[in-house]
């Protein structure tokens, strides 16, 4: 049981990030954890530019690598292995962060593990609340969204998840078809606040279907032709149309999400797990409706709900550190030879 000291690099999307984790016998600690997004930088595309995003991470990894080695205040000499995202994601992203983690192995002698960025996400409850396998993740961003039981670092079931659109991808086009501003989740949340949910009936793709796979393109298309449809009527969108189709919206994709989770945990549940825990991960678990209606269906099972602190949430190198720690522990080392991934389901 000896304490592992693990530095994580992150690259896979549109945000560049190092951690250090260490694990000791009190647990796992965050001694630093740097993020450098890149909004601003694909700002004026709708949408992340994989050039652009490779370009900006091969800029910012080595000195993301440095800066969170300063504010741990561990050296080299301190670390006991670099953990890399290899995937999935955008190729050029993965690319620069998996050379910089051999980059460092070669120049060091430390041992390099790939990680999965997905597991990363799913290994979130256990870096933070030190939750026990095995428990149900459902796993929410711009660019995921899928149900896990997850039994260890290498050990997932994946229950079912969206066959189209990430509810992330929903919210942010559906900010965009209403003129509000991007990342499209807290805005759209916002508008919705004072909207009435009842005005606008919008579908509830797949509720009809058993299973735990969930459709959100044909609800954000849904928006779009009432948009439209207001917008022939009386020429634009007032206030509270548009706060009336965000809340129809969020009232929709909640509803998905909470009827697919009650069939997830009752799954997970005739597994009979000691202590039941449901948790969440991915930037869209900000999203206050979505976690209040999810902590009642946990209530329904008598299951702990779990949402890590957002920063923990969403896209962040502390979580690929601590999944390569738990790798680490089973054994797992790769060599020069590590491979990144742009596809690599769990
Ligand atoms: O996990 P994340 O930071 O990045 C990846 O997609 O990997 O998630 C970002 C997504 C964006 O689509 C954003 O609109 C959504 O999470 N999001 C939200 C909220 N905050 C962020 N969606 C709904 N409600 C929110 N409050
Ligand atoms: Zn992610």
């Amino acid at each position: 049981n000896k304490t592992l000291t693990i530095l994580g690099l992150e690259s896979s999307c549109d945000d560049t990030a190092a951690a250090i984790v260490r694990v000791g016998p009190d647990g796992p600690e965050v001694l630093s954890s740097i993020v450098h997004g890149q909004t601003a930088l694909h700002e004026d595309f709708g949408g992340v530019v994989p050039e652009i995003a490779a370009r900006a991470h091969a800029e910012k990894l080595d000195t993301s690598v440095a800066a969170a080695m300063t504010e741990a205040g561990v050296g080299f000499g301190d670390l006991d292995a670099v953990a890399v995202t290899s995937g999935p994601g955008l190729i050029g992203g993965v690319l620069s962060g998996v050379m910089c983690a051999k980059g460092i192995a070669a120049g060091t002698g430390l041992p390099l593990i790939g990680v999965n960025h997905l597991a990363g996400h799913a290994l979130t409850p256990r870096l933070t609340d030190g939750v026990a396998y095995p428990y149900l993740m459902l796993l929410v961003s711009g660019g995921h969204c899928q149900f896990l039981i997850v039994r260890g670092p290498e050990d997932f079931t994946r229950l079912g998840g969206t066959i189209d659109d990430a509810p992330g991808e929903a919210f942010d086009k559906v900010a965009r078809l209403l003129g509000l501003v991007q990342p499209g989740g807290p805005a759209v949340e916002r508008e919705a606040a004072n909207g009435d949910a009842g005005r606008f009936r919008l579908p509830r793709p797949l509720l009809d279907r058993p299973g735990c796979d969930m459709s959100f393109s044909g609800l954000k298309t849904a928006v779009l032709r009432a948009r439209d449809a207001l917008v022939a009527e009386k020429g634009g969108l007032t206030r509270r149309d548009r706060a009336d189709l965000c809340a129809g919206f969020q009232a929709a994709v909640v509803d998905v999400l909470a009827e697919k989770t009650r069939r997830a945990m009752a799954l997970y549940c005739q597994e009979n797990p000691a202590e039941p825990v449901i948790a969440v991960a991915g930037g869209v678990a900000a999203n206050g409706a979505i976690r209040a209606e999810l902590e009642t269906v946990a209530a329904q099972f008598e299951a702990r709900f779990l949402a890590p602190p957002l920063k923990l949430c969403t896209d962040n190198a502390a979580m690929i550190a601590y999944a390569g720690a738990e790798l680490f522990a089973l054994g797992r080392r790769d060599g020069m030879d590590l491979a990144a991934r742009p596809r690599w389901p769990l």
